[in-house]
């Protein structure tokens, strides 16, 4: 029997909900392949906060660097949202994304034919979408320095920066080029190379790097006509790169192509000291504050990246198809989560859905 150790973060919001669910798919999946998944669960975000005022404690990115792979629900919500306040929910995410290393965000988006009448997009632009996002997590302006406010001539100033090196670009390009080559050898990498000095070396560096890759079709795009293209012809995507904070832009724009956001799973790897691949898995959807506590959350995208977990953290491949085919089964059997449900058309709750999927898992498919 195979044995996983697994740092739960379930945060706040719809993220508590959700991560039980797959938790719960998690352990039938462990009785009928007979594995076992041990869970060390810490708080994190606006949870943390309240109970020892911070929102990621280093007792708990010590935890999670023991495990062998990290299950993180959401964290934020309005309690904590005064932009003034120097603790803020999300610095978890950002400090476990810094502390563990995890430089790369794999985002992929498949349309399933079961919801391409779910979008708010037409059935023929979307049917055929099946593209990976690849978003640089551990640089750019969300971690460049200086970062601050002040008050000078009676205005208030404040500076972001946006800054990135050669190693940062070159590992998440190379990353881009391999996945590509396992896919349908199509790379497109975005930045803003008109009026970035970063894009400009971003481009450039992509360009060596291609030279190893004569098998791969590399194209720039800049980032706005990208968004553009994206709803315009999505399905002619295959796998995409780009840096931080065109990444969670685009990545939100790319989840309505997939149905809804509460259907997309994401990872984001690093590499361990020991060589070793470590890995976060989280659903890219928040803690949706306006649906939190009502037990009505769509659980697939956080069950979603539990199977992301099993495939690129474990190596399980056949038991996270395992988890995706019984996804897909749940939907195709007509069950909804509400944000998937047609107006007037029943839907069920977070904890149905979760047994339904575990069920199927269990049942074998
Ligand atoms: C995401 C989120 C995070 C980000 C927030 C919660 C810090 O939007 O994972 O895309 O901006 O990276
Ligand atoms: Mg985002």
């Amino acid at each position: 029997m195979a044995h996983y150790r697994i740092a739960l973060l379930p945060g706040d919001g719809i993220g508590v909900e959700v991560i039980g669910q797959a938790v719960r798919v998690l352990d039938a999946l462990g009785g009928r392949f007979d594995h076992s998944f041990e869970y060390t669960e810490d708080l994190v975000g606006g949870a943390s906060i309240d109970a020892h005022g911070v929102a990621l404690r280093d007792e708990t990115l010590d935890m999670c660097q023991a495990q062998d792979a990290v299950l993180f629900g959401a964290v934020g919500g309005p309690k904590w949202d005064d932009p003034k306040a120097s603790v803020r929910p999300e610095q978890a995410i950002l400090g476990l994304r810094k502390g563990l290393g995890l430089f790369a965000n794999i985002r992929p988006v498949k349309m399933l034919p079961i919801l391409a009448d779910a979008t708010p997009l037409k059935r023929e632009t979307v049917e055929a979408v099946d593209m990976v996002v690849l978003r640089e997590l551990t640089g750019g302006i969300y971690f460049g320095e200086p970062q601050r406010r002040w008050d000078e001539d009676g205005q208030r100033k404040a500076v972001d920066t946006l800054a990135y090196s050669e190693e940062e670009v070159e590992r998440i390009v190379r990353l881009g080029f391999e996945t590509a080559r396992g896919r349908r050898k199509l790379l497109t990498s975005v930045d803003k190379a008109n009026i970035l000095d970063t894009s400009r070396m971003w481009r450039e560096i992509t360009e060596e790097i291609a030279k190893d890759y004569p098998d791969v079709t590399l194209e720039h795009r800049l980032v706005d006509a990208c968004a553009m293209d994206l709803i315009r012809h999505p399905s002619y995507f295959d796998v995409i790169v780009t840096e931080n904070m065109f990444g969670d832009i685009l990545t939100d724009e790319a989840s309505m192509l997939a149905g809804s956001m509460g259907m997309l799973p994401s990872a984001s790897l690093g590499a361990a000291a020991d060589g070793s691949t470590l890995g976060l898995y989280e659903p890219i959807h928040g803690t949706a504050p306006d649906i939190a506590g009502q037990g009505i959350a769509n659980p697939m995208a956080m069950i979603l990246s539990a199977a992301l977990m099993l495939r690129y953290s474990f190596g399980l491949e056949q038991e996270a198809a395992t988890i995706e085919q019984a996804v897909i089964e749940t939907l195709s059997a007509g069950h909804r989560p509400a944000d998937l449900a047609s107006e007037g058309d029943a839907s069920l709750g977070t904890e149905a859905l979760g047994e339904l999927i575990a069920d199927t898992v269990a049942a074998g498919n």
